[in-house]
């Protein structure tokens, strides 16, 4: 095609380029300017106070300079060749190359991962299909995370097999630690979930400009015109001119207001702070979602926002929470990790609970039948080995041989509940917390006023309320962290001796210590022995007790707090 006829053909007006009124400005904002122009550099040479005749070298060499910059500047907006080829590939998409054995979502076989000399997961099996929301249920430290981390490809199984249903499945993992920018506006925040989108957005813009300034120059405007040829072909490929509208379409579905898209990342909760976290990886239209205990620190109506929101949502989803109302709401399948090894349940936790409870009732119920039958056939042996019947005692034990090894059934694991004993302390009077006409603010924010309340000896009381409202502040109130602006916090007179678990106490460990080393920094007094037993009650095997803090699991931390 000569250089006229796709002049004609180009519309530099076109969509592509310059979008929405709206997402130009936002895409300007958010791409910041890349290289100082020709003058830029021509302004800043030092040149103003040397003879004429130096100085007309140097502005020889410093436009020689410049014009080099503009060259390369001009160059590096041309795709490579290995580029192309790559992007070729990538957005005339592929269509389920590499042979697989799933069809849709992904699957682990055999599963196995140890930590030096501690083994987490043995043999882990199961999968997630289309339409399935799998729970990963297990206590702290049985390797769910682990589970995750290999699915997501940052952790490498020991061995065994995690097939998924496409090799360039996109893989997207929400945790707690919530990647968002809070410099950005919510609008900026959704856009960075578009980089691919976003960069050829970038380069078109670079190269319009590029063939506004080359029109002395005929060769490079028709180098030109390819490039934003092919551009304009990614663009449709990678459906630019969609992102605008899927932007605004997610906005009101997680709940913001119109009005939200320019206010700022950092003036939101934590709570709103997912909800961009989880708009932004939906945008990314994921084909496997993968949820790490995503209600921790939530208020309830977020949690209960969160639950509707998933259960809208088609992808395949795995998610971890030790919340069994979050699981009840969502799960179509629960997989449960012990003693390192997987087992599948259909249905949702509660179904899961009741499945359970049948597995071991018969899996017990057949493992005292086999025990029994070894019995019989020891007792048989012994009777039959003397004297003639030895060819009949031989029989009796390639039986044995078989019961208690490829048959033998395992006894089912019950495991014991963490026993937690609090030191005697006596009886406290009756009142244990007066708090009469409390005032407080945090700067401007007046968290209560006129606020009261009688804890009685015996009570156990829950604090409900929105994120921020004050919740922990009440209780550092009532340690004597804080003091009341006005009115009165006072402890019971008779035998009252407080206490207080910290919202994020685990983050306050040093995580070079062992254990071990933890817990008897502060039981200064108590045998060593004594400590492990402890520990052991809080479900810490004796291997563990060396591990550094910064190796366990995010609820195997909270323990020795
Ligand atoms: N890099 C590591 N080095 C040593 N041990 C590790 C490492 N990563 C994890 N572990 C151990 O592996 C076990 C499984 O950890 P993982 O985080 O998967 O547990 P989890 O089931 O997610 O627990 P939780 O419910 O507490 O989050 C834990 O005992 C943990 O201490
Ligand atoms: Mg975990």
């Amino acid at each position: 095609m000569d250089l006229a006829s796709k002049l004609q053909l180009i519309d530099l007006r076109s969509t592509f380029l310059t979008g929405h009124p709206q997402r130009a400005a936002a895409l300007r904002q958010f791409h910041r300017p890349v290289l100082p122009t020709a003058t830029t550099s021509l302004k800043t040479a030092p040149f103003c106070s040397l003879s004429p005749k130096t100085s007309a070298k140097l502005h020889a060499v410093a436009v020689e300079t410049a014009e080099t910059e503009v060259k390369e500047e001009i160059e590096s907006l041309f795709s490579s060749n290995s580029e192309s080829e790559v992007d070729y590939k990538r957005f005339n998409k592929q269509s389920g190359s590499g042979a697989s054995s799933v069809s849709s979502g992904i699957k682990l076989e055999n599963i196995s991962k140890s930590y030096k000399n501690v083994t987490v997961l043995k043999d882990v099996s199961w999968e997630v299909k289309k339409g399935e929301k799998v729970g990963l249920v297990g206590v702290n430290g049985a390797g769910k995370t682990t589970q995750l981390r290999i699915i997501s490809g940052l952790e490498e199984p020991d061995s065994g097999n995690v097939i998924k249903a496409k090799p360039n499945m996109k893989i997207s993992f929400l945790n707690q630690e919530f990647e968002v920018l809070g410099s950005r506006t919510v609008k900026e925040e959704f856009m960075s979930a578009f980089t691919e989108e976003m960069q050829v957005a970038e380069r078109l813009e670079k190269v319009q400009k590029a063939i506004e300034k080359s029109v002395d120059d005929l060769e490079l405007m028709g180098r030109l015109l390819d490039e934003f040829d092919l551009l304009q072909r990614r663009a449709q490929a990678v459906d630019l001119d969609e992102v605008d509208a899927k932007i605004n379409k997610l906005i009101p579905e997680l709940g913001f207001q119109p009005e939200d898209s320019d206010r700022l990342v950092a003036s939101f909760s934590g709570g709103w702070q997912m909800r961009m976290c989880l708009g932004k990886i939906l945008l990314q239209d994921p084909d496997l979602l993968l949820l790490d205990e995503p209600t921790n620190h939530l208020d309830l109506d977020t949690i209960e926002w969160l639950e509707g929101y998933l259960q809208k949502q088609d992808v395949p989803m795995v998610i971890i929470s030790h919340d069994r109302a979050f699981l009840d709401q969502l799960c179509t399948k629960i997989v449960e990790t012990d003693m390192g090894v997987s087992r599948t349940f259909m249905g949702n936790y509660s179904d899961y609970i009741i499945s359970k409870a049948e597995w071991v009732e018969t899996q017990l119920a057949a493992w005292e039948k086999q025990q029994k039958e070894i019995e019989q056939t020891k007792g048989l042996i012994n009777r039959l080995s003397a004297g003639a019947n030895s060819g009949r005692a031989s029989t009796a034990e390639k039986k044995l041989e078989k019961l208690q090894d490829e048959e033998q059934i395992d006894k089912p694991f019950i495991r014991k509940q963490m026993k937690i004993r609090f030191p005697e302390r006596g009886r406290s009077g009756r009142s244990v917390v007066t708090i009469k006409n409390l005032e407080f603010s945090h700067g401007d924010q007046m968290l209560f006023r006129n606020a009261n309340l009688m804890i009685e000896r015996g009570e156990k009381i829950a604090i409900i309320g929105p994120n921020g409202c004050g919740k922990s502040t009440l209780l550092k109130l009532i340690m004597g962290l804080h003091k009341p602006d006005r009115g009165e916090v006072l402890l019971g007179e008779h035998n009252v001796l407080p206490n207080y678990f910290e919202q994020n106490q685990a983050e306050a460990l040093d995580l070079e210590k062992t254990v071990l080393e933890t817990v008897a920094e502060v039981a200064e007094d108590w045998r060593l022995d004594d400590i492990k037993g402890l520990l052991g009650r809080c479900n810490f095997k004796a291997n563990m007790l060396d591990r550094k803090v910064s190796f366990l699991s995010g609820g195997e931390k909270v323990m020795p707090c």
